[in-house]
């Protein structure tokens, strides 16, 4: 054998053992009559494999299949964990020329080595697909939709109960079974000691103790309709369709595959949620919740998850074909997907878990799923984003439940949104009214939400009835940010018994305080190790005063809510080792640091400070005490405030941005000390992706005996308008 000849060979082998390795998969369909009298047929299937593998090898068993008119196909989630496995999902769409029963199958070598198959063992899957039309709906049938992550993993001391979420669209029972092998429902056929299904809750239980490995579960899903119906078919007589009896007397309307695989592991040392298995926290959808969703809006589901001795590493779902999955610095997780108008009306499921770190064994947490409704249009919003505002314009008669006038932002009352006869629209700051920041990877988002407050005038209270959720979301690139680059002007405030001020916060070339830095050189770059020079003044000089700097943060974008900051003055106290107070108890306040790594973690930050002013020598203000480290004094009080007007609120100040010069040796020690994952996402935003999200909190009411109860459901979805027309790079 020549040397290529062994190569190809070995390559060949290589690549059917990696295709060789199956984790399950799933399919579900739904139909149209055409106007030509055929019908179009759309087909889901997901499949999971060692390598990501997106292909339609489905054949046709019995019936006419038709042809097929288009296939797309990709990834949903990856993961390393559980044997590294690759789940794909594709959509096929069929044409067939009538709506006789027909059914597809698909079969390979092997699954994944189970303990009871060492070989790994043939797979196959089968869908019978039959679209008479339906005597109660007059539509053909639609499959029940379900779906599972390739694998799960539950410690072998831990008792766990897996609900294989069905969800039938035409309100079908739906049922599960192990698959018959005579049928071509299954490939190793085999049903595994140590296990539960309960078959009419598709509920899948393992027995504490069971064999450690890997199983492989072979289910067919099937759904029956709650009464007799008659089924008629275009070329073919009409036929009944009978609720379920047992598994012998009738026939259901479809039978969808369902397969995946269970590991049992090794012990873990606690089996109560939240300590070494995650535990699902809020904002994390319930078990079995469903979801609205708009057409060309994205949905988004956030999972965030604890556990007292693991690490949160990842959550892994199972979704729909281009859904997508971010974290965001707050660990939570965002899947995100936007339906198209082909998926309207459609229902789809998402499953996820979450999976937690503890040296090297990773643990999983109870599998989740919640199906998506895609429902109408929702808000038709117009949204502007520039460099620091975002401006919303909504359409009224596209947001549902809206009546009155009572809107406002964040709830806050001097964050007002106003309307006409046609339009809600509002303009507010990045940096207040309670904007919300957050930043993933890939993104960096605003967001603030338009809530209905009580009309005093009214006893009903309306209360959280509406909400819709703005945001402006900016992609990160690697270049320069031109948002965020200017000089901040002077910031104004007046308070009772001390008049109006005007403060200024700027930076100093150096420590003899003479020259300010140029408002025109902002960004400002140093050096590691260069010293920054700060100054707080009041813009003209105000009598008996003094400043008073009551705590300093560094954060990567002018925004005192961003989740993550670097503390540099906390109660007065410096807390970065390097900062000099250089005056304190004068009208303003000059102090410095050493330009520290933590800029290099982004590509800018800003100086944040809340000062307050006081009354200068008076032995009973907040200033006087200077740093209290915390714990003996209350926080800035009112306490003095009216009587005595000897000190102000605290106020917010900032200055910036900040850049580290770069250099090739400094990229390396950056690259060496920090976390080079948030080097190279720095925060630079070039483009604009403008949205619009709804988040409609549908509330209804019930009532038992003598108890009345409130539910609501909420589904946060945004519509994307990304075109340049609507969208401002910011310049
Ligand atoms: C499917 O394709 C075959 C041959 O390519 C053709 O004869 C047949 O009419 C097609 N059927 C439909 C329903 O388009
Ligand atoms: C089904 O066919 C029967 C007989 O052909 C007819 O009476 C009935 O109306 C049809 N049902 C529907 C839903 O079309
Ligand atoms: C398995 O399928 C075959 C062929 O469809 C059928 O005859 C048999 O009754 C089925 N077995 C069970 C247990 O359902
Ligand atoms: C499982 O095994 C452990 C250790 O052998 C034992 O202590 C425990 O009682 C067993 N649990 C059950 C439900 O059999
Ligand atoms: C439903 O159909 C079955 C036969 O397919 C029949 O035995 C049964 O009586 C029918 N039930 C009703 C409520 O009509
Ligand atoms: C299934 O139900 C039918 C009708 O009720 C009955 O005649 C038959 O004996 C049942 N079969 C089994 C296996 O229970
Ligand atoms: C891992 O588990 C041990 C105890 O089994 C615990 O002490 C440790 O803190 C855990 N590690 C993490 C990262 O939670
Ligand atoms: C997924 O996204 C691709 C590219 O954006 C698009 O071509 C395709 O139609 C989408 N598929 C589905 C099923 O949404
Ligand atoms: C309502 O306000 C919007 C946005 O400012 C404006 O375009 C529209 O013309 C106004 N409509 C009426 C009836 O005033
Ligand atoms: C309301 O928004 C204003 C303007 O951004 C801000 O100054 C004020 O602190 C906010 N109030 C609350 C309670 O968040
Ligand atoms: C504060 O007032 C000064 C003039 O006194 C003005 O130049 C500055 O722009 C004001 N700042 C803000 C944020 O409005
Ligand atoms: C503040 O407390 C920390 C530890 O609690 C201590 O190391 C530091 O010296 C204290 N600073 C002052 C100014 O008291």
């Amino acid at each position: 054998m020549s040397v290529s000849a062994l190569l190809s060979a070995l390559l060949l082998l290589a690549s059917t053992a990696s295709a060789s390795h199956f984790y399950g998969g799933s399919m579900s369909f739904n139909s149209r009559k055409n106007t030509d009298g055929t019908y179009s047929v759309d087909i889901r299937f997901k499949e999971a494999y060692h390598s990501c593998y997106a292909t339609d090898s489905w054949t046709c068993r019995s019936g006419n299949c038709g042809n097929r008119t288009s296939f797309v196909g990709g990834q949903v989630d990856t993961s390393p964990n559980g044997g590294s496995w690759c789940q794909t999902e594709a959509v096929v769409k069929r044409t067939v020329p009538n709506n006789s029963p027909f059914q597809l199958q698909q079969s390979g070598c092997c699954w994944i080595y189970t303990f009871y198959d060492m070989y790994g063992g043939n797979w196959g899957l089968l869908t019978h697909i039959d679209l008479g039309e339906r005597s109660d709906t007059s539509k053909p049938n639609t499959s029940p939709v379900a779906t599972t992550l390739p694998i799960v993993r539950v410690p072998q001391n831990c008792a766990r109960n897996y609900n294989l979420l069905s969800c039938d669209p035409d309100k079908d029972k739906v049922r599960c079974r192990y698959g018959n092998s005579s049928a071509n429902e299954c490939g190793i056929c085999h049903q595994p000691a140590g296990f539960n299904l309960d078959q009419s809750t598709c509920t899948l239980s393992n027995f504490v103790n069971g064999s450690r490995g890997f199983y492989a579960f072979e289910l067919v899903m099937e759904d029956y309709p709650t009464q007799n119906i008659t089924l008629n078919y275009t070329a073919m007589a009409a036929e009944v369709r009978s609720p379920f009896i047992n598994s012998s007397s009738n026939p259901p309307l479809s039978k969808i595959p369902l397969q995946f695989a269970v590991e049992v592991e090794a012990p873990a040392p606690s089996c109560i949620e939240g300590e070494y298995l995650p535990r699902f926290i809020h904002p994390t959808p319930n078990q079995g919740e469903h979801l609205q969703a708009r057409v060309n809006q994205e949905l988004e589901i956030r999972v965030k998850a604890t556990a007292t001795f693991s690490r949160i590493s990842d959550v892994v779902f199972s979704g729909p074909l281009n859904s997508t999955k971010e974290t965001t610095t707050t660990e939570e997780f965002v899947i995100n997907w936007t339906p198209t108008s082909e998926n309207y009306g459609q229902h789809f499921p998402i499953c996820f878990i979450a999976e937690g770190q503890n040296g090297s064994r990773n643990y999983q947490s109870e599998m989740r799923c919640v199906i998506v409704v895609v429902e109408a249009a929702g808000p038709i919003a117009q949204v502007t984003c520039t460099k620091d505002k975002m401006s919303v314009s909504i359409e009224r008669a596209t947001i549902s439940g809206l009546h009155g006038d009572h809107l406002r932002l964040n709830n806050n009352a001097s964050c007002a949104v106003s309307s006409n006869e046609t339009h809600v629209f509002t303009t507010f700051s990045l940096s207040g009214c309670g904007t919300q920041i957050e930043e993933t990877d890939e993104h960096i988002s605003f967001k603030n939400t338009i809530v209905t407050y009580d009309n005093p005038n009214h006893i009903i209270t309306r209360k959280n009835l509406f909400k819709i959720e703005v945001m402006c979301k900016y992609q990160k690139k690697s270049s320069i940010t031109t948002r965020f680059d200017a000089h901040r002007p002077a910031v104004n405030f007046t308070e009772r018994g001390f008049g109006s001020f005007s403060y200024q916060f700027e930076f100093y070339q150096s420590g003899s305080f003479i020259n300010k830095r140029n408002p025109s050189s902002y960004p400002l770059d140093y050096n590691v190790g260069e010293r920054i020079y700060m100054e707080i003044a009041p813009v003209s000089v105000i009598q008996n005063t003094e400043v008073f700097l009551e705590s300093c943060v560094a954060t990567p974008y002018d925004n005192p809510n961003y989740p993550i900051s670097y503390p540099i003055i906390t109660n007065g106290c410096g807390v970065d080792e390097t900062v000099i107070i250089h005056t304190s108890h004068q009208p303003s306040v000059k102090f410095s640091l050493e330009a520290f790594k933590f800029i290099g973690q982004y590509d800018q930050v800003f100086i944040s400070c809340f000062i307050m002013i006081c009354e200068a020598n008076n032995p009973n203000t907040r200033c006087t005490k200077g740093c209290t480290n915390g714990t003996q004094v209350a926080p800035p009080s009112h306490v003095h405030k009216r009587e005595a007007a000897i000190q102000t609120d605290i106020h917010f100040i900032s200055q910036g941005p900040l850049r580290l010069k770069r250099s090739a040796s400094f990229s390396d020690a950056i690259s060496q000390s920090l976390n080079m994952n948030l080097v190279s996402v720095a925060g630079c935003v070039v483009s604009v992706v403008s949205m619009v999200c709804g988040m409609m909190v549908y509330k209804s009411r019930g009532s038992k005996g003598n108890q009345t109860w409130t539910s609501s459901v909420s589904a946060t979805f945004c519509v994307s308008s990304g075109t340049p027309g609507h969208s401002n790079t910011g310049k």
